[in-house]
């Protein structure tokens, strides 16, 4: 089968972003070379551009690769099927991951779908016509709300994802919006929470990156265990990927 054409519409400036300073300082090397400049201009514009190089490659191909995302965990939804709320679903990419590991399962992927978070022109239309090029779409829907207050009743669901989204919210919002999870989760449903991780990657790549819910000098790991016990939730699981931090864990009681 051919590989299905997503648009998961990111940002230009933080998948391609790194080629400008990269084109500015290859430049300046070569002219520092060639007009035989002084030394330490050809040192700092080799530097900065191996840097800006190294940061491309780490975003294309590990932390916004342009395909869905993969679970960090074969243990989430061992059952393979139930049906899963995405919070935060943003263009699709782990309402993906999720359809496409567990084909008996069914899928809300709930949004804001506004302006902002890296996706440009964010929208229900987008992450659709991303499940039909993958051929879920009869088993995804789309459903514009705030996680942080859930159009659904609760108990509705047998498990939950969200990808790089909590992380964005505030300290207060973060609290709400996992109480929220709770809320529409049946009992002992499970919950995968990814956020980004500020490891080497991370790190190498976007060395300004502030927020997503390092709140403190709390090691992150300890900050969203202790969250998600507080808002009720046993952890099952936690770990690492690339880039990413994940916890998962069950509802209690
Ligand atoms: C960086 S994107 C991640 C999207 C997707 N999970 C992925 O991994 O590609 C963050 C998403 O969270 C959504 N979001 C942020 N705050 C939200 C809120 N309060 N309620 C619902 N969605 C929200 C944004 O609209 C955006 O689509």
């Amino acid at each position: 089968m051919a590989t299905p054409s997503y648009d998961f519409g990111y940002d230009w400036r933080w998948t391609h972003g790194h080629l400008i300073p990269f084109a500015v300082f290859a430049l300046l090397l070569f002219l520092s070379i060639r007009l035989k400049w002084r030394w330490w201009i050809a040192a700092v514009s080799s530097g900065l551009a191996l840097w800006s190089l190294c940061g491309f490659l780490i975003v294309w191909f590990g932390l916004i690769p342009n395909r869905p995302l993969e679970l960090p965990t074969e243990r989430f939804l061992t059952g393979g099927s139930g049906k899963v709320l995405d919070a935060g679903a943003g263009s699709g990419r782990s309402t993906l991951m999720v359809v496409l590991a567990r084909p008996g399962a069914t899928a809300v992927a709930l949004d804001r779908f506004g302006d902002g978070y890296g996706i440009e022109g964010n929208s229900p239309e987008r992450l659709l016509a991303n499940m039909r090029a993958a051929g879920v779409a009869s088993r995804v829907e789309a459903k514009v709300g705030d996680m942080r207050e859930m159009p659904f009743a609760a108990e509705t669901f047998d498990g939950a994802v969200s990808a790089y989204a909590i992380d964005h919210l505030s300290r207060e919002g973060t609290a709400r919006a996992l109480d929220e999870v709770k809320r529409v989760l049946k009992p002992r449903g499970e919950f995968l929470l990814m956020v980004i991780n500020r490891d080497r990657w991370v790190a190498t790549a976007y060395p300004f990156l502030h927020g997503h819910g390092y709140f403190g000098r709390e090691p992150a790991r300890n900050r969203w265990r202790s969250l998600v016990d507080t808002a009720g939730f046993d952890v099952v699981e936690d770990g690492t990927t690339p880039g990413t931090l994940y916890v998962l864990c069950r509802k209690r009681g």
